[in-house]
C-alpha cells in the first residue's frame, strides 16, 4: 500500500454513475493484460489507451519523414485516421478503418511512440477519444495518466509497479516463449529503464491510487486483488442497475 491520503468514499455510490477502474503504471508492468482480464471478470469494457498512441505513431510512420522532425500538427493530422472499433469486451484501434495489431506492437512503433505521447495536442485527442468510448459503460482503462488526467474521479485507481529485472524477464518470456538468459534480461532491463525515463512525465501515480507491486505476484493474484477492490466499489453502487446508455454523469 502507499502513503496516499485515502480518498473520501461515500457508503453508497450514485447508482446511475458508471464505474471506472483506472490502471496506470510503467512499461511492461502487465497493465494491459491485467486490465483485460479484470474487465472480463467484471463484465466491464477494456480500453487500452496506449494502443491509441501506438496506432497514431504507426499512422505517422506510414506518412514518412524523419521522426525527429515530426511536427505536432502532422501527427495530429494522421490521428484522424485512427478510430476504435468496439468488440464484445473492449476496443481495437484501426488505422484507416483496418486493424493493424502487428504493426502497432512492432519495434519501430515502440521506439517512436514516446515522442508522439509527449505531444500535448495528441494527448488531448487521445483523452477525449478514450472518454468518448467509455461513456455509458463500466470500464477498465489502462495507461499512464488515467487516474490523474483522463478520469481523475475514477472510483478505483490502481498503480502497478514491478522491479525492472522482473518486468524485462516477463516481457522476454512472452516474446521468446522460452526462459531468457541473464544477458538477455540485462539487455532488456536497460531498454525498459530507458523507456521508463522517456515516459516519466506522463507516468503519474494518483494520490488516491492503490499501489500494487507485482514483482512477487502471479498475474492471477494481481487480477484477483484488483477484482476484489472493484467488487467493493460495485457493491456500494446501490441495488438498481442502470440501463446502458441512459446513465453517464461523470
Ligand atoms: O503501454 P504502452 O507501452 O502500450 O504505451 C505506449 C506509449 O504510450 C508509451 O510511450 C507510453 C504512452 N502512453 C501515455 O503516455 N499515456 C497513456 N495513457 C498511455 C500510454
Amino acid at each position: 500500500m502507499n502513503d496516499a491520503t485515502p480518498p473520501y468514499v461515500p457508503a453508497v455510490l450514485d447508482p446511475n454513475r458508471k464505474v471506472v477502474v483506472a490502471i496506470d503504471g510503467p512499461a511492461a508492468s502487465g497493465k494491459s493484460s491485467t486490465a483485460q482480464w479484470v474487465a472480463e471478470k467484471l463484465a466491464f469494457r477494456h480500453v487500452d489507451s496506449g494502443a491509441l498512441y501506438r496506432a497514431i505513431t504507426a499512422a505517422r510512420l506510414r506518412a514518412g519523414g524523419q521522426s525527429d522532425e515530426w511536427s505536432e500538427p502532422s501527427v495530429l493530422a494522421v490521428a484522424r485516421q485512427v478510430s476504435l472499433r468496439p468488440t464484445e469486451r473492449g476496443f481495437i484501434p484501426l488505422i484507416k478503418g483496418e486493424s493493424a495489431e502487428g504493426e502497432i506492437r512492432g519495434g519501430e512503433v515502440t521506439r517512436e511512440v514516446s515522442r508522439v505521447a509527449r505531444m500535448q495536442a495528441v494527448r488531448e485527442w487521445v483523452n477525449s477519444e478514450v472518454r468518448r468510448v467509455a461513456e455509458g459503460h463500466d470500464v477498465v482503462v489502462d495507461g499512464r495518466d488515467i487516474g490523474t488526467v483522463v478520469f481523475p474521479d475514477a472510483q478505483l485507481k490502481i498503480f502497478l509497479v514491478a522491479d525492472p529485472w522482473e518486468r524485462a524477464k516477463r516481457r522476454l518470456v512472452q516474446r521468446l516463449s522460452r526462459r531468457p538468459t541473464d544477458a538477455e534480461i540485462a539487455e532488456e532491463t536497460e531498454r525498459l529503464v530507458q523507456r521508463d525515463a522517456r515516459d516519466a512525465t506522463q507516468t503519474v501515480q494518483a494520490r488516491d491510487a492503490v499501489l500494487i507491486d507485482t514483482t512477487y505476484l502471479t498475474q492471477s493474484e494481481q487480477v484477483e486483488r484488483i477484482v476484489a477492490l472493484a467488487r467493493g466499489v460495485t457493491s456500494r453502487r446501490g441495488a438498481t442497475s442502470p440501463v446502458d446508455g441512459e446513465a453517464g454523469s461523470r
